[in-house]
């Protein structure tokens, strides 16, 4: 596989012209369960989770200069549930990208930059991709009713934090 082939994990700063793009994925992806988001106000707050290290961060996939996949590690991603934290969130790949460990990858990347931030516990929800977590090494908490949807949330305990 040449290097432009190949698919790289890299920090996503809030001045980067991947930004948008990103930003519209999640848009598409998961704004209709935030009344009143719109485009604009979903760039304004990845941009503000563009951290530079720890939490916040946003992690994306690169093949060459194409953006195929995002993470994020945030302090809040549930609300009503302030007494966990922080998440990882916003697990994108693009579908002509799946199912080649891009999203195992992104998932890895943002533990480890947990790590190194000293946390050793790291939470997460999904409605459906509980067993690709799971072989990450996720535990399933619980099942909640969530905006409409049953979700289940789940933690990784982060050895050697
Ligand atoms: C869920 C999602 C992020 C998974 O992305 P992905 O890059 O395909 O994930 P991975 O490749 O790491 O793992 C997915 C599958 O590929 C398999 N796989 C992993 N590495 C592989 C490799 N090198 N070659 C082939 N298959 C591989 C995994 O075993 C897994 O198998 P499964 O189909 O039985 O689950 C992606 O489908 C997506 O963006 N969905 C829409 C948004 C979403 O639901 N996000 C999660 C919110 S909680």
């Amino acid at each position: 596989m040449s290097d432009d082939a190949a698919v790289r994990i890299e920090r996503l700063l809030p001045d980067s012209p991947h930004l948008a793009r990103v930003a519209g994925w999640q848009h598409d992806q998961w704004g209709q369960l935030s009344p009143g988001e719109t485009l604009a106000t979903r760039r304004a707050s990845l941009a503000a989770e563009c951290g530079p290290s720890g939490v916040p961060s946003v992690c994306v996939a690169l093949q060459g200069e194409r953006p195929v996949g995002t993470a994020s590690l945030v302090a809040d991603d549930m609300s009503g549930r302030d007494d966990l934290g922080p998440w990882l969130a916003s697990v994108y790949v693009l579908p002509e990208w799946r199912g080649q460990g891009i999203a195992s990858r992104l998932v890895r990347r943002v533990e480890d930059e947990a790590r190194a931030a000293g946390i050793e516990r790291l939470w997460l929800f999904t409605p459906d991709q509980q067993a690709l977590y799971a072989r990450l090494g996720w535990q399933e908490q619980a099942w909640v009713p969530y905006r409409g949807e049953r979700v289940i949330i789940m933690e990784r305990r982060l050895a050697g934090a």
